[in-house]
This record gives C-alpha cells, sequence and structure tokens, in this order.
C-alpha cells in the first residue's frame, strides 16, 4: 500500500497524503515517498502544487507518535534533520506549493503546511503545536517558519500553550490565507492553482526564488542547535510519559522536567 498519491491535469499537481487510519501522520516510510515523489516531479513542467491529506477529517496530524516514543537521543537529531530536509525539498521546491488544509494541521502536519508557500483551510481545520505537551519540541523546522510568518510573540503563545487553534483564528493570526467550506475546499484551492499556472512559468519560479531569499523569508536550513535542543528531550521521563499516554488514550502523569 502506498502511502502518498500523485495525479496531475493542466500543469497542476495534487499530492495525497494517503494514511487516513492514523489520520495521516508522518512515518518514516510516508516521508521517504514524500522525497521520492517530490523529487521526480520536481524536474517536470509543474506549475503549481497542492498537497493535501486523505480524508475529511486530516491534513497531517503530525509526526508519528508511535515512531518517536522509543527513539534515542541520537536517533531523534537524525529524525529532525530528515524532516527538516523534507520541508526544505518543500519550501525550495522549484514551483509554488499551495497547503490545502482539509483538516487536522498539528505539529509536524502543520511545520509541513508552514513550509508551503500559500495555505487554504477548510472551516475545520485546526491548527496547533502540541510538542511541548509530549515533552519534545517542533523539530521540522517549523518554529523558524511560525516565527517569521506571523511575528515572536503571537508564535510563543502557540509553541508554549500547545494550544489548538480553529480556521477562523488561524486567519486572523495570519497562518492561513483564506478559510473554505469544507466541500468547496479543493474546487477553490485549485480555481487558486490555475490562476498561478497561467501566468509565465519561469516568472512564477523566479518570484518563488526572489521572495525565499527575502531576509527572513528565506528557506531555514536544519542548525545543530535546533537538533541538540529536540535531541534533548527525548530519553526524558516527560517525553516517555507523554508519549506513552498519548498511545494509551489516557492523560499523561504531572511532568517533572526529569
Ligand atoms: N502519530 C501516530 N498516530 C496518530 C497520530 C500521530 N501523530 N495522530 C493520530 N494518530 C492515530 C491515533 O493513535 C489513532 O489510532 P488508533 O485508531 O489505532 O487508536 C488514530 O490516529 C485516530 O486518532 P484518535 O483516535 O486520537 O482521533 P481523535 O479524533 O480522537 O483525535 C487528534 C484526533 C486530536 C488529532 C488526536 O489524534 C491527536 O491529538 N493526535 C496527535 C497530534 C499530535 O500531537 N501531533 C504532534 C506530534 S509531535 C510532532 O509532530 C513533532 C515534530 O515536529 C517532529
Amino acid at each position: 500500500m502506498s502511502y502518498t498519491a500523485y495525479e496531475v491535469k493542466d500543469f497542476i499537481g495534487t499530492l495525497t497524503i494517503n494514511r487516513p487510519e492514523a489520520l495521516n501522520a508522518l512515518n518514516g516510510e510516508l516521508i521517504g515517498e514524500l522525497f521520492k515523489t517530490l523529487k521526480e516531479i520536481a524536474s517536470t513542467d509543474l506549475r503549481c502544487l497542492v498537497i493535501t491529506g486523505k480524508g475529511e477529517k486530516s491534513f497531517v496530524a503530525g509526526a508519528d507518535i508511535e515512531e518517536m516514543l522509543s527513539l534515542a537521543p541520537s536517533e531523534a537529531l537524525e529524525y529532525s534533520r530528515t524532516g527538516n530536509e523534507l520541508m526544505n525539498v518543500i519550501a525550495d521546491f522549484p514551483s509554488p506549493v499551495i497547503a490545502a488544509v482539509n483538516g487536522y494541521a498539528l505539529g509536524g502536519g502543520l511545520e509541513l503546511a508552514l513550509a508551503c508557500d500559500i495555505r487554504m483551510a477548510a472551516e475545520n481545520a485546526v491548527f496547533g503545536f502540541p510538542e511541548v505537551s509530549l515533552g519534545i519540541l517542533p523539530g521540522y523546522g517549523g518554529i523558524k517558519r511560525i516565527v517569521n510568518l506571523i511575528g515572536a510573540g503571537k508564535a510563543k503563545e502557540l509553541l508554549f500553550t500547545a494550544r489548538r487553534v480553529k480556521a477562523e483564528e488561524a486567519l486572523s493570526l495570519g497562518i492561513v490565507n483564506s478559510v473554505h467550506p469544507p466541500a468547496e475546499l479543493m474546487s477553490d484551492v485549485l480555481i487558486t492553482a490555475a490562476q498561478i499556472a497561467g501566468n509565465a512559468p519561469r516568472a512564477v519560479r523566479n518570484t518563488k526564488k526572489a521572495a525565499n531569499n527575502v531576509a527572513g523569508l528565506a528557506a531555514p536550513h536544519f542548525t545543530e542547535s535546533e537538533g541538540a535542543l529536540f535531541k534533548e528531550c527525548f530519553g526524558t521521563m516527560d517525553q516517555r510519559n507523554a508519549m506513552c499516554a498519548f498511545l494509551e488514550k489516557r492523560k499523561p502523569v504531572a511532568f517533572t522536567g526529569i
């Protein structure tokens, strides 16, 4: 079974993350498929790429918590590096990328949406960084991207509280470009994609590069310091306690800082 589906029509590609049984959470195999597909299609004459999640409930519910639970600190560093590389492939994709956020965009799922150029959300979309409630931090470059997008004050409030934000609030915070009735999301996204695809392809691609080069907006690259901070959270009692609790569908016991 494939965790991704890809189709192209009129120079517009649609890449669907297809793991609805786990709310499209990103596991290693899925991440490998995304790298492969993105590499293959980057050299085609695509004029716009749409990324969405399979089903009506979730865009991407984050990195796979079951996979992360037992990571050793050194493995967590590699995990973060790989995730950062994937997000940078999306951010640096030659043509514009639209995230069609059709439900939960949490943790690594929000980081993925933030790596896209434009975010269009369904009314039922939910955004948030639950990481600190899982004993870790967003490890896929999303901290820099959310700070760049909405400013440090608003970003830090979301990052520190782990609270979930509905689509309308995400719009007012500047996280998403627009909000749509769920049944109209894809058709509205395709209208925007067609507007982009109707413009001169080289001009659009070069405009994306120029926009990404503007100070503070360039695709952030993996830094050892960010990786080290992510790594340091792994193997702690708080991380194991919170991730086990999620998988066992119960509340974590009180955090201790150990
Ligand atoms: N990893 C692994 N499995 C996940 C998952 C995730 N991130 N999110 C959901 N699932 C699985 C659930 O375990 C469940 O599986 P089973 O049916 O086998 O029990 C299935 O998807 C459906 O999920 P729920 O039963 O929890 O659905 P719900 O409607 O009650 O809740 C939800 C939906 C609020 C999104 C909830 O699933 C949730 O909180 N998910 C986790 C979100 C999260 O914390 N994401 C961040 C991960 S950390 C990260 O991404 C760090 C990073 O930067 C690397």
